[in-house]
């Protein structure tokens, strides 16, 4: 019996040791594999919370004043007029009575801040230069019993506007009337619109071509586009392919509007969107709403310059509309940047075409935070309307 008894007693013993060895071992390997688990969870987790957004680093210096309420109805009116019945008026605002002096005009709309007690940051009438562009529009005086009305807190920006005059005499100051005003001057601009078809544009002087958000976010446009494409991509088709500058431009060329009395919009300012799905970034993707970057979207270019600074972002650059755009996460921007603004020029030129109109002075970088991204020789203010203002000069006949 022993004999038998022995070999088991030693095997149990054994297994016994063998076990709590193991037992030892399994429990680190437990403890370790337990806690890979949970931090890959906790990793996942944070992937694919939100909580991922507050990574992209939002710059909070926009004065919300940049932005006049009325801009957004504007943009949205012009979504929401019928597709069908699209004729190119509706991106057009005619100028009354003025003399052609340069061969290409360079109008530059410089808004007034809403009182005299703005920022600091607000682009004041002093910090223009007199010499950069041939017209300034001032944005927006009303129309009140048929007199021309400027708020007692703006009379001193107009005086200021107009002493520019002193400097470069033959700088053109237009007041811009009922283009953008609160008051419900708007239904009345988009009416006068469609009246306008009436005119012979031999009486005409010229037009200035509102000729940007062409795409942004709205509610029946949930997908990313480009705000001022100058050219249709490939695959637009109908309606979409005459959404870009071009298209524009000629729509009124055709309709008997000399070329030179023809002056292209071009935007300062961007549009930004919250992607529905961080990995469909292309123009076209699903988008949710507005960017957090921005005011309901609108971006100007000093923000534009710090966000892709401070996230290391690197734009892409459509050849199609020739036009940038940035992405971080599900942010996704579409704005102008000297290349794109370059391209649109060169366009104007080599069409024939009357000139610019810079929307706005104020998006432009009038403090000098874009300096370090730019081309060589680029002046550090107002660098986009100064690459337009260069590239119209240079060579000209
Ligand atoms: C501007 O600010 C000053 C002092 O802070 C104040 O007295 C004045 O009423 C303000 N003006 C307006 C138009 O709000
Ligand atoms: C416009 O004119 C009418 C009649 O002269 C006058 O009653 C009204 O107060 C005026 N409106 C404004 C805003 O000046
Ligand atoms: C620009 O527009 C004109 C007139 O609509 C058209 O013939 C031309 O093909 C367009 N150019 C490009 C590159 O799309």
């Amino acid at each position: 019996m022993t004999e038998t008894i022995f070999p088991l007693g030693g095997y149990i013993l054994l297994n016994n040791n063998l076990r709590k060895s193991l037992l030892q071992k399994y429990k680190f390997s437990l403890i370790t594999l337990t806690l890979c688990l949970g931090l890959l969870f906790l990793c996942i987790l944070y992937i694919l919370s939100i909580g991922i957004g507050y990574r992209v680093v939002y710059p909070s210096d926009f004065a919300p004043e940049d932005v006049p309420i009325s801009w957004i109805r504007r943009a949205i009116a012009y979504n929401a007029l019928d597709k069908a019945e699209y004729n190119g008026d509706d991106f057009i605002k005619l100028q009354p009575n003025l003399d052609l002096i340069d061969k290409y005009k360079l109008i530059c709309y410089y808004n007034f801040p809403l009182d005299a007690n703005t920022t600091n940051e607000y682009l004041k009438p002093e910090e223009l230069d007199p010499y950069m562009c041939t017209h300034i529009n001032v944005c927006f005086g009303s129309i009140v019993n048929c007199t021309i009305f400027i708020p007692e807190s703006q009379v001193t920006f107009v005086e200021s506007i107009i002493n520019l005059k002193e400097k470069n005499k033959d700088l053109k100051i237009i007041l811009s009337i009922g283009g953008a005003s609160d008051d419900g001057g708007f239904p009345d601009m988009v009416l006068n619109h469609r009246n306008r078809k009436k005119i012979r544009f031999r009486y005409v002087d010229y037009v200035n071509l509102m000729s940007y958000d062409y795409h942004f976010y709205t509610k029946s446009t949930p997908f990313t586009g480009i705000n001022a494409p100058l050219y249709a991509s490939p695959n637009q088709i109908g309606y979409f392919a005459t959404l870009n500058i071009n298209y524009s431009a000629y729509y009124w060329h055709f309709n008997g509007m000399e070329k030179n009395k023809i002056i292209i919009g071009l935007p300062t300012y961007g549009h930004s969107y919250t992607l529905m799905n961080n990995q469909n970034t292309v123009i076209g993707a699903p988008a949710i709403g507005y960017g957090r970057l921005g005011i309901l979207g609108f971006v100007d270019y000093k923000q534009m310059c710090t966000f892709v600074t401070e996230n290391k972002i690197k734009p892409f650059f459509d050849m199609d509309s020739k036009s940038p755009y940035a992405v971080k996460y599900s942010e996704w921007v579409s704005y102008d940047d000297t290349v794109s603004l370059t391209f649109k020029t060169e366009f104007i030129k080599n069409n024939d075409f009357g000139g610019a109109m810079i929307f706005s002075l104020n998006m432009d970088d009038h403090v000098g935070v874009c300096k370090k991204d730019l081309p060589k020789g680029t002046p550090k203010r107002f660098p986009l309307t100064n690459t337009v203002k260069n590239i119209l000069t240079i060579d000209q006949m």
